[in-house]
């Protein structure tokens, strides 16, 4: 089953960058070879353009690292999913936690968000993950069911067309990743319930996002739902995305 998934690494560059220091990124991306997994940039809005002309012609693509829930219209600093569309986006971050913390976004706007994207052919990358406390309380399971079933209500029969990304609040630029068990037990809970609600659960993936690195990539993208990864910090370094990207090796 797993073996028809093949791994994809997204960087999440969140709130870093300049037009200069991101063109000596991405031109360390551009110079990598064939990759063993697909792999994704998701820029700050402004970088759109400049990661559209930079990785035109490689096998990277790009996205955003979020996406208005509407169409268009009177939502001032809004950018609707049309507008990533324009640029070539192929994927949308939605739900990353600290915009469920720092902008009070709840799991019903996290799956209009997702929706809205889906709708212009732009993949959702849709976050869910428990904090330290509701870890401790023995709530994760709980707390990642409820946000992802918000989505695939939402989605309903397009619900397999999402990527799924585990990210432990907790793991999220501490240098504590979750171990690889841990990851992997959230993640068999997600198929399960991705399994219960469409016939393409085995063919969807599955990250993990929180803290990887190039040494501990590997043993993540082992485990068997583990699909991939979403990169915060380690996405800044070409060198190290890449060595992230080689650890994919299935
Ligand atoms: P770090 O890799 O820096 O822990 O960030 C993870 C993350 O939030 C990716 O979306």
């Amino acid at each position: 089953m797993s073996e028809a998934r093949r791994k994809l690494v997204v960087g999440n560059w969140k709130m870093h960058g300049s037009h200069a220091a991101n063109e000596q990124l991405l031109e360390g991306l551009r110079a990598a070879g064939p990759l063993p997994a697909d792999a994704a940039v998701c820029v700050p809005f402004p970088y759109l353009a400049q990661a559209a002309e930079r990785l035109a012609r490689t096998a990277l693509q790009w996205g955003s690292q979020d996406c208005s829930a509407h169409e268009q219209g009177a939502y001032t600093g809004e950018v609707s999913a049309a507008m990533l569309a324009d640029f070539g986006c192929r994927y949308a971050i939605v739900g990353h936690s600290e915009r469920r913390a720092l902008h009070a976004e709840g799991d019903q706007l996290v799956a209009d968000k997702a929706q809205a994207a889906l709708a212009r052919g732009v993949t959702p990358i849709v976050c869910v993950g428990e904090t330290l406390t509701q870890r401790e309380a023995g709530e994760t399971e709980a707390v990642v069911k409820r946000q992802l079933s918000a989505v695939i209500h939402t989605l309903a029969h397009c619900a397999g067309e999402m990527v799924v990304a585990y990210e432990p609040v907790w793991a999220i630029g501490t240098g504590r990743t979750a171990t690889p068990e841990q990851a992997q037990a959230v993640h068999a809970l997600l198929r399960a319930q991705l399994r219960a609600a469409t016939p393409r659960a085995d063919q969807m993936r599955l990250l993990y996002g929180g803290s990887v690195k190039p040494d501990n990539a590997a043993s993540l993208f082992a485990q068997p739902d583990i699909d991939g990864g979403l990169i915060g910090g380690a996405s800044l370094k070409a060198q190290d995305f890449l060595a992230i990207c080689r650890a994919a090796v299935r």
